[in-house]
Order: structure tokens, then sequence, then C-alpha cells
């Protein structure tokens, strides 16, 4: 949740502050800002309302001069979104320039001291406390100069900052410019992420990689508690109650092609049509024909570890949450274990009784998720093995878990989730197959699911291609207010993804049941106007949702069926069909998700939605 970037180099700040920032517009935005420094030690500062077009139209009008520079973008939580509210934020008289993210929790009793002091508060926010804390602790041992060695010109500054953190309670990704300090930009992190990009006589900061993607391939994560020094040239990182630490370069994973558009009119669409190729990825080089099974490299236990695993708990939120529940059908199956889902919102406060055995997957696409990262805490406090299921390299919870499993997907852009998901499905079906080859799988069974699974790109990709009869049958519906997704067994998690889906991007009422749930209270809904999406893949329960079915057409509910081609009996029925390949039923999940992330982004799209920028979302959710 909102973004951050910086800049300090040779260039004109807000070249790749704007760039950054719209490539961060995904975090939050609901308004952004920007603050350069002059030459002469004054800032230039320009936030506005709205998106980041909104700020790039100001800043042609009103340009901000100056080599070193922070900009934001914002979801708010402290303080409804207008210019005032909008980051950066001014400490003091002009003393220092920050920006925010995350959430201050003792800001209001920081608020009152410092107007006590004399401080004059312009906001609603949280941050601007910060803001001027930070301006008063620099004044305070400014005065103290001959305390501070004369030969360390930032040393005064790293003091007054370490003073202001140790006051803070809550979470911070923090970045500062100095009226008096020119050329260097500090930043510090807890609890919300932060990296710095590593140039040629130039550094970049920003809350997550994409912005750096082609402009460095190299990169520095900041751990929490850590506070760093940017200068051109240099970069010095404090570690606290260690002093200044040596750190570690690492190459950037991504190109600035993964963050771009590339022709396509949205990321989610884009990213949608990346499925066979993300699926792909997550499984490249991890399916051993050899020994009829996958193989994980990160996973950090051995095999007799894993080998004692009599329970696995999947935690997570949102999209990541339907997919642990596809992965509880799977792991079941496959492996015979029991597996128990958790929103993780829940489980960090549940305290539930938990045996030795029990294992732990944290399952996030961006790997900030708050409440995801406090349960794994929680585990890991107890003593159990948390391990992550992963998109973003090098985020919180792939540094925090014992050890993971990355997807691969590439960056995730489109608020609302598809690669990630079906990326996360097809991870979870090889951690069932290599848990079920552990215990009881034979060979010959462990083969078969490989097989099955080599083929799912190209069944995916062949379902991307009835997007056109997706579109004709969007326009049919585009008008309702309210849906039911239908489907029972591996597809009931189908149906709850499908109505998040569209609820999430076309802002209409959905709702996702087991298909034979729905007669214990959803039926009321339906009429005439209420359309009921099915998942009928052929299988064991085909025929009960087909009764299902048939409950629906007999009180007047109209029905889109998606069912694999081939089956005759459910056109009779069903106003719409959208045919999908055959495929095995514990696979099936992968394949039946394409029409539904479809028919939502061409509904969203008739009914004039902003597809990747959905009111009031955020893509990671870093507040509780
Ligand atoms: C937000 C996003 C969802 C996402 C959820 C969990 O709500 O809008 O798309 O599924 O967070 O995010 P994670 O990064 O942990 O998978």
């Amino acid at each position: 949740m909102c973004g951050i970037v910086g800049y300090v180099g040779k260039k004109q700040a807000t070249d790749f502050l704007l760039e950054g920032l719209r490539r961060l517009e995904y975090r939050g935005y609901d308004s952004a800002g920007m603050a350069t420094r002059t030459g002469d030690g004054d800032f230039d500062l320009a936030r506005a309302v709205g998106r980041i077009d909104a700020l790039a139209a100001q800043l042609a009008t009103f340009p901000a001069a100056g080599t070193l520079g922070i900009g934001h973008t914002r979801w708010a939580t402290h303080g409804v979104p207008s210019e005032a509210n909008a980051h950066p934020h001014i400490g003091g008289n002009g003393v220092v320039a920050l920006a925010h993210n995350g959430v201050i929790e003792n800001y209001q009793k920081l608020k009152q001291k410092l107007q006590a002091e004399g401080y004059q508060f312009r906001s609603s926010t949280d941050t601007e406390a910060v803001a001027h804390l930070v301006a008063s602790s620099l004044e305070e041992l400014e005065a103290r100069r001959e305390d501070f060695p004369a030969d360390e010109p930032y040393a005064i500054l790293l003091a007054a900052v370490t003073k202001t953190l140790s006051q803070l309670r809550g979470t911070y990704g923090l970045v500062m410019l100095f009226r008096d300090y020119p050329g260097v930009i500090v930043a510090a992190r807890l609890g919300s992420p932060l990296v710095v990009g590593v140039g040629k006589g130039e550094h970049f900061i920003a809350s997550d990689a994409s912005p750096l993607a082609g402009h460095t391939e190299k990169i520095v994560y900041l751990a929490d508690h850590q506070i760093a020094v940017v200068t051109a040239d240099s970069l010095q990182i404090e570690q606290r109650d260690q002093g200044r630490i040596e750190h570690a370069v690492q190459d950037l994973a991504i190109e600035s092609t993964d963050v771009q558009l590339g022709g396509s009119p949205h990321y989610m669409l884009k990213e949608s049509h990346e499925q066979p190729e993300s699926i792909t990825a997550a499984m490249r080089g991890r399916l051993s024909d050899e020994d009829a099974s996958a193989v994980f490299g990160g996973l950090n236990l051995t095999p007799q570890d894993l080998r004692r695993v009599n329970r696995i708990i999947l935690t997570a939120c949102g999209t990541s949450w339907h997919a642990a529940l596809v992965g509880e059908y799977l792991i079941e199956e496959l492996a015979r274990i029991p597996v128990e889902v958790e929103y993780a919102s829940e489980l960090r406060y549940r305290n539930p009784p938990l045996e030795q055995g029990t294992l732990l997957f944290a399952i996030t696409q961006s790997g900030e998720t708050a409440d995801t990262l406090a349960a794994l805490r929680e585990m890991k406090r107890k003593g159990h093995p948390a391990l992550s299921i992963c998109n973003v390299v090098g985020s919180t919870i792939a540094q925090e878990a014992n050890g993971g499993i990355y997807l691969h997907a590439g960056p995730e852009i489109g608020v609302a989730s598809t690669k990630a998901y079906t990326s996360q499905v097809t991870t979870l079906a090889m951690l069932g197959l290599y848990f079920g080859r552990m215990r009881h799988m034979s060979y010959e069974a462990g083969r078969r699911v490989i097989t099955q699974l080599r083929k799912v790109p190209d069944l995916v990709r062949q379902t991307l291609e009835t997007s056109g009869d997706i579109r004709r049958i969007a326009a049919k519906y585009a008008h309702a207010s309210t849906f039911l997704y239908l489907g029972r067994q591996y597809n009931f998690p189908t149906a709850l993804e499908g109505a998040l889906k569209l609820k999430e991007i076309s802002y209409i009422h959905a709702e996702g049941y087991p298909a034979a749930e729905m007669k214990h209270g959803p039926i009321a809904l339906v009429d005439e106007e209420t359309p009921s999406v099915f998942i009928m893949p052929q299988g064991p329960v085909f025929d009960k949702v087909m009764s299902n079915l048939e409950e629906i057409k007999a009180r007047g509910g109209p029905v889109i069926a998606i069912t694999a081609e081939g089956d005759k009996e459910t056109a009779r029925l069903a106003d719409d069909v959208i045919y999908v390949p055959q495929v095995e039923e514990f696979l099936s999940p992968l394949v039946n998700i394409i029409p539904l992330q479809l028919l939502s982004y061409h509904i969203a799209l008739l009914r004039g939605c902003d597809v990747d920028k959905p009111r009031n979302l955020a893509k990671s959710v870093t507040v509780e």
C-alpha cells in the first residue's frame, strides 16, 4: 500500500520519480506527490489528488527542479485523499521533506507533544508527526554539533533519524530530503519494504523493485531496522544496535518490458494472457521424470523433516486464499495429509492448538501482505517451520520464511490477481505430488500427475481463445446487479475466485458458493435479473451440479455455464455456455478460472470501470 520513490544523482530527479510513481501506482492511487531539493536548499513540492496524471499535469505547469527528490503515491489510511494529506510532508520550517508508507500508531501522542512545542500541523496524517519529529531532533542535535565527529558529514543526520525512529510505534518505509544537507536522501525501514537501486553515479530508492527496471541491474533490499544514507556515489547502511553494516548487492530479476503494457490495453488482460508462460515458469526445473516427483530447492528442510509433517496449514489473504483452498483439495488428495486453510488475519490471533509436525505455508503474491506476514511470524514464534509460496523475490515474507518456493510469474501489476493465482495453484499441485511421492503415491501415479501438469499451459492457451465468446456473453449480462458463482469440490474455490474477480473490478455484487449449499440461502436471490455462473467440469459431481443448475432454471434465473468440450447436456438448460478443454478434475481449476477472469474483465470494461486500478483497492495490503 502506498508507493515510494527516490532519486539522487546527476539527472533531473523528476523524470525517474514520475515514471517510478506510474509503475507503483497499483499500490495506491488516491493522491500523489513529490518533492525535489533545489540548489539553494528549498523544496519544490508538488501534490495532487487523484492519479499520477494529475501530478504530472501540475508538474507541467510548476516544474520541480533538482537532482535529488522523493515521490509518493498514496492509499489513504489517516485523513481523506486531499492535497494537504498527500505526501511528501514538510517537517519544521522547511527542514525536511518526508514520504512514508505504513502506519504510525502513536502519532496522536507525538502530535500533541509537537504541537505543544509550537509545530504547526497542516494535514490529518500520521506521517506529518514523523516529519516534525525529525525536524525537532535535528534542531536539537545540531545545537550540540561539537558532540559529533567533524569528519562524518552525516553523523548528526543519522543520530536525528535514529532518535526519531526510536519514538515511533508502528510500521514505516520512510524517505527524507533535508534543507541543510545537499545531495543526500535518508531511507529507513520497519515493516514496509524499501529497496535501493545502485547505478553509476546515481541511486534509486523505491518501495518495490519495479521502478528500477530499465535503470539499473543492481539492487539492495533493506531489512527491518535499517537506515540507508544515500548519495549519488555512496550507499551506507546502518542496522539498529549494530552500527554500519556491509550490504549485499543483488541482481535485479526483472526487465522493463515486464512492467510495461506492451500493446495490451490493460495489465489485467496482459497478465491473463501470460498465464501459459507463467504456469510453465512455475514448473520449470521442478518436475523430475526420474523420481516421478517435484523438486524444490529452497524448502530448507530435510526429507526426514518433511516426512514427519502430518498436518499442513495454508494461510493467505484475498485471491491467494482461494489458491490455498484449491491447495487443500490437491494436497489432501495427492498426499493424504490433512490440510487446513486459514485467513491470515484470523490465524494471527486465533492461537489454535497445534501439534508437532505441523507445517505452515504462507501464500502471497506480493510477499508483503501485513496479515500474512504476522501469521507467518506467529507460527515461527511457536516453533513450527513456516515456508512461503511467493512471487516477489526479496519480499519481506520471502526473506522471513524458513524457506519457500518462488512462483517466477514475473511482476503482476493489475490489482486483480490473475497469473499469480494460477501459478500458486500450479505450485500447490506440485507440492501435492511432492508430498504424495514421499508417502503412498506410486511411481506410475507420480508420472501420470507430471504428464497432466505438463499439458496445462497448452490447455490454458486454448481456453484464452474463448475471449471473443466471453465478450459477447459479458455484453448480455453487464447490466446485472448481482451474480452467483457456483461450483463444487475443486471448483468451489473457482466459484469464490470468479465472484471476487467480478466484485473487485466491476463493483457488481457477486457471491461464490458451493453449488449445493446455494439452496441454504442464496437461492432467495435468484430471479430473471440475477445470472448464475456454473462451473461444471466432467467428474464425479457433474450430475449433482446439473441438478443444482436445474433448480436455478426452475426459478427463472439465467445461467452461464463453464463446461468441458464435448458436453452436450448443459447446453439444453443453460442460457449461455463457455466450452473449455477437457482436463483432469484435479487440474480443472487452472482452466476454469480463465473464462471467469475474462468475463469479469469484459463486464468491467463495458461498465466503464478502471480495470487495473479498481476503486478503494490496493495491490498490496500492508496494513492490518
Ligand atoms: C489485496 C489484493 C488482492 C490479493 C490480496 C493478497 O487484497 O488486491 O488481489 O489477492 O491483497 O495479496 P498477496 O500479495 O498476499 O497475495
